[in-house]
């Protein structure tokens, strides 16, 4: 699904458009603004249901009307709300039973946004019957491009644990256990007394007096993925009855560990996310590339579209530092090199009043008399330019394995490290692939893996048998794998994998693993190779026994002095790599570039540290994004026409400190 899908001639650029809140004069002022920028897509009512429906049944659409003609006139496509994501103070003044409850019993209120229990058949009545009203209304209207349904699913409430919720969870355990006997055997409830007579017996894991069931816990982030998915589907299919060709959007956040991205992403027609910055990682363009990249996976490979970023500052950070000069262009452009059909922000208008006044906008408090909005403007120019680009596919020759459960299940309750956190390495593999130019995929476990040269598998603490075997089997052929650590320990019921760790992957990988030896915060070993290379490295360590493997870097010191900690083991026609620690970032480089260099893995282009390679491509013609995040002027080898400035590139495309370059045949 491309941005031509929704009706537009190039890529996506525009914002959430919040109307309702100023008055009618502005809109005018809104349409020309936003011809000005070359804005040819806004998202619109998402937040707006109290003043769709001020009372339960009675709807008003004049307004909204109004806006939708307004926009047409403008030429600029409508992705239309469902306006779901947050009710109006009505519905949980009149049923309670709406409002979500926390593990600790306290009932969240109206006042914020998003108070339903996802669980909730109230509240999905309600929110089907304005989608319902919204489709017959709008179907057919020039402006409509796509239908955005809630917003950023379990943003605020991921999981909810009311009575209602109760009943709705052991209904689910029903459908997946079909009796007491085996969820107590998934669950492990021989412990502590902890075994289920009748599977009535079951709630929600509420607050409770020492560690709950870490399985009970993982089913319950299953079920409240489940659920919201459930609220998602319920509008999909009231407006898929009504108008079948438009497609159909959620915004996700691909960072979050809210929902289980990869059941949902199926579900969509286009795949949508959001990103905003976090000012303090040193490295958060690379932040963004991973961001960019999980969504372009959630695509399965295809492009998708950056519905969420900020022009600017945002205000629910600590401290809301605003981008620099150049940097909105420069970070929207890493989103379409990594396969977003556009740019979209949050929001339009800045906000005067309420807790986001202080969230930057593509029109500032300032107006449009600011440097922010020439910058608005030029990016609405470029990407103008960059029309073609519009659903090209990206070059990857790596895969790195995500997945929400095993993150669920790795970050539980009672593991052997605070310190050990999901995402960790696979930041970490990512970071140093990017440094070396080398863009990555991000796939599911059970992804085909066959097209790639090398597959990176970073603290995949949980995952199946027949994941395990498809992995074990991509080596087997003649692939390339690399594993970290905390990785095959568990089944898919959070049971550890006996005989020595790491159980599903102990074979392919060539080691044994007697025991964890976590080191205490603070605490550092040193690294050193067969080759007189030495490094760094915290958080984890193991007693880890050669099983077939070679080792490639012991330790030098500590706990675990003269173990292998990097290993590489022949397997079959390929190679399969264990990471038992947690590297330092050189010690990480230089290890993936050997990696690499085994498996025949190549960088985009040649770029010097700080700028970014990404290739995209289409059936005819292939576009080269160089991005310089450094303050120094770069060049990178490359013969085409630079689409951003209209210029021949021959040999080299030359960059100022910060500059961007999409070099068309590059
Ligand atoms: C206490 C409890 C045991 C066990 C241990 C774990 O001693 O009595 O049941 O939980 O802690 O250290
Ligand atoms: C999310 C939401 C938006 C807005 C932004 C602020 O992405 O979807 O409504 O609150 O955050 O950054």
């Amino acid at each position: 699904m491309t941005s031509l899908a929704l009706g537009l001639r190039g890529l996506a650029h525009g914002g959430d458009y919040n109307p309702e809140q100023w008055p009618r004069e502005t809109w005018r002022d809104d349409i020309e603004l936003m011809r000005q920028a070359g804005v040819n897509l806004v998202t619109l009512g998402v937040f707006s249901w109290a003043w769709l429906e001020p009372e339960p049944g009675r709807y008003e659409f004049d307004w909204l009307d109004e806006v939708m003609d307004l926009l047409a006139g403008g030429g600029i496509r409508v992705d239309l709300a469902t306006a779901t994501a947050s009710p109006p103070a009505w519905l949980g003044q009149r049923f309670p039973e709406t409002l979500p409850v926390t593990a600790e019993g306290t009932v969240l209120g109206h006042g914020s946004r998003q108070a339903y229990c996802p669980s909730s058949p109230v509240f999905r009545a309600h929110a089907g019957a304005l989608a319902e009203q919204l489709a017959s209304r709008y179907r057919g209207h020039e402006a409509l491009a796509m239908w955005h349904v809630g917003n950023e699913y379990g943003c605020h409430v991921t999981c909810c644990w009311c009575d209602v919720s109760a009943a709705a969870f052991r209904s689910w355990l029903a459908d997946r256990y079909g009796s007491a006997e085996a969820l107590n055997e998934a669950w492990g409830t021989a412990f502590w007394s902890q075994r289920y007579g009748d599977l009535d017996q079951v709630l929600p894991p509420r607050a409770t007096p020492t560690f709950p069931n870490p399985t009970h816990q993982l089913d319950f982030r299953r079920f409240s993925s489940d659920e919201l998915l459930a609220c998602f589907t319920n509008e999909r299919d009231v407006l898929r009855r009504h108008t079948p060709d438009v497609p159909i959007t959620t915004n996700f956040m691909a960072h979050s560990a809210s929902i289980d991205c990869w059941r949902w992403a199926p579900e969509l027609d286009v795949v949508s996310n959001d990103h905003y910055l976090l000012a303090h990682l040193p490295d958060n363009h690379i932040d963004l590339a991973f961001d960019a990249d999980t969504s372009r996976g959630l695509a399965r490979g295809g492009p998708w579209l950056l519905m969420e970023h900020s022009t600017s500052a945002v205000n629910w950070q600590p401290r809301n530092v605003p981008k620099l000069p150049g940097e909105t262009l420069r970070t929207s452009l890493q989103h379409v090199a990594r396969g977003s059909d556009g740019a979209m922000f949050f929001q339009w208008r800045q906000s005067r009043a309420g807790a986001e006044k202080y969230h930057s906008a593509m029109v500032p408090h300032a107006g449009p008399g600011s440097r922010l909005w020439r910058e608005v403007v030029q990016l609405g120019e470029t990407l103008r330019r960059l029309a073609p680009v519009a659903g090209a596919t990206v070059d990857a020759q790596v895969a790195l394995v995500l997945s929400w459960q095993a993150g669920w299940a790795c970050e539980g309750p009672t593991q052997p490290s605070d310190d050990v956190t999901y995402r960790d390495r696979a930041h970490a593999l990512h970071a140093a692939l990017f440094r070396q130019g080398i863009t990555v995929d991000v796939v599911p476990p059970d992804a085909d893996l066959s097209g790639y040269r090398l597959v990176l598998v970073p603290t995949l603490y949980l995952l199946t048998d027949a994941e395990a075997a498809s992995m074990a089997a991509y080596v087997d052929a003649g692939g390339h794998l690399l594993v970290t650590y905390f990785s095959g320990i568990v089944d898919e019921h959070d049971h550890v994998r006996l005989g020595g760790y790491p159980g599903a992957f102990r074979d392919l990988l060539g080691v044994r693993v007697e025991e964890f030896h976590p080191l205490l915060a603070g605490q550092s070993v040193r690294l050193r190779g067969d080759d007189g290379r030495t490094g760094e490295a915290d958080v984890w360590t193991e007693d880890l026994h050669l099983a077939g493997a070679d080792a490639v870097l012991s330790y030098a010191d500590g706990p675990r002095a003269g173990t292998p900690a990097v290993t590489r083991h022949a397997a079959g026609d390929g190679v399969a790599w264990y990471v038992a620690t947690r590297t330092d970032r050189e010690t990480t480089d230089h290890l993936l570039r050997q990696v690499c260099d085994d498996a025949g893995v190549s960088a985009a282009a040649a770029a010097p540290p700080g700028v970014e390679v990404v290739r995209r491509r289409t059936a005819d013609d292939t576009y080269l994004f160089v991005l310089n995040h450094t303050h120094e002027a770069a060049s990178v080898p490359a013969d085409g026409i630079d689409l951003v400035t209209g210029r021949e590139v021959t040999g080299s495309v030359d960059l100022v400190p910060g500059g961007v370059a999409v070099v068309q045949g590059g």
